[in-house]
């Protein structure tokens, strides 16, 4: 039986291809107020700012390139299904530089940038263009209703069950590129060792839950990720 293993990543492991993280100097929330581009309530009050909010990073993720970072971990997942095992890649990210880079049914717990969803309906479809305030839904009809598929501040993460189910059966759980502020992202980490399964840090910098991994690796992710797939594969 080959070994599973869980990585959650986050924006630090896209920060090399020039997409922005959210809580390092000039990070995407010391420069937007995320209570108006990242709630609900920011939606009601002013579609078209959050729409031009979301709009500059669908231009952005255009622009980007998947690194060496994505590109191994794509490399342990075919690897570990060949030898009988798996790689769950849980993603808190929305672009799709994890797809890009190879990797395949990867989990995005707080949605996708690249795909449109109607807010009264929830119907949602691949959509790399500018969101507009005259969309018309395909699925109910409304109108000036499109938002990204983007979980925001106060709305459920995707996909919760099939984490835990995942986590459960885990050998290793890996958090890459994440500051650990945000949950129920950043509580992986003590579930896994509640569950008994070790748990490893890779990122720039001590992230906020820091000392809740048995092992911890600093450094870029472009660096980093590559050597300790490496190792793993062995
Ligand atoms: N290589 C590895 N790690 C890096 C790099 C790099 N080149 N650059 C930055 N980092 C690390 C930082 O040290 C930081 O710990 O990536 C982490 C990024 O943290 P955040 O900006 O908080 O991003 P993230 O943890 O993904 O945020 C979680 O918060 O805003 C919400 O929904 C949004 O998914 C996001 C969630």
């Amino acid at each position: 039986m080959g070994m599973n293993v869980f990585v959650l990543t986050g924006a630090g492991v896209s920060a090399e291809s020039g997409l922005g993280t959210f809580r390092d100097k000039d990070g995407v929330w010391t420069r937007y107020d995320l209570s108006e581009v990242a709630t609900p309530e920011g939606f009601a009050r002013d579609p078209a700012k959050v729409r031009a909010f979301y709009n500059a990073r669908r231009a952005n993720l255009a622009g980007a390139e998947p690194n060496a970072a994505h590109q191994a971990l794509a490399r342990l997942q075919a690897e570990l299904a060949a030898r009988g095992g798996r790689l769950f890649l849980c993603t808190q990210n929305v672009d799709d530089l994890h797809e890009r880079g190879g990797a395949s049914q990867v989990v995005h717990m707080h949605g996708e940038l690249a795909v449109t969803r109607c807010h009264d309906c929830g119907a949602a479809w691949p959509d790399p263009t500018p969101l507009v305030p005259e969309t018309v839904c395909p699925a109910c009809a409304s109108r000036g209703r499109a938002r990204p598929h983007v979980v925001w501040f106060g709305e459920e993460p995707l996909f919760l069950d099939a984490i835990d189910d995942a986590l459960a059966e885990a050998d290793l759980f890996v958090a890459i590129g994440t500051s650990g502020a945000v949950y129920p992202a950043a509580g992986l980490v003590t579930q896994a060792r509640a569950w008994g399964v070790r748990t490893c840090e890779i990122n720039l910098e001590p992230s906020d839950n820091a000392r809740a991994f048995d092992e911890r690796r600093y450094g870029p992710a472009t660096q980093v990720v590559p050597a300790w797939v490496e190792e793993l594969l062995g």
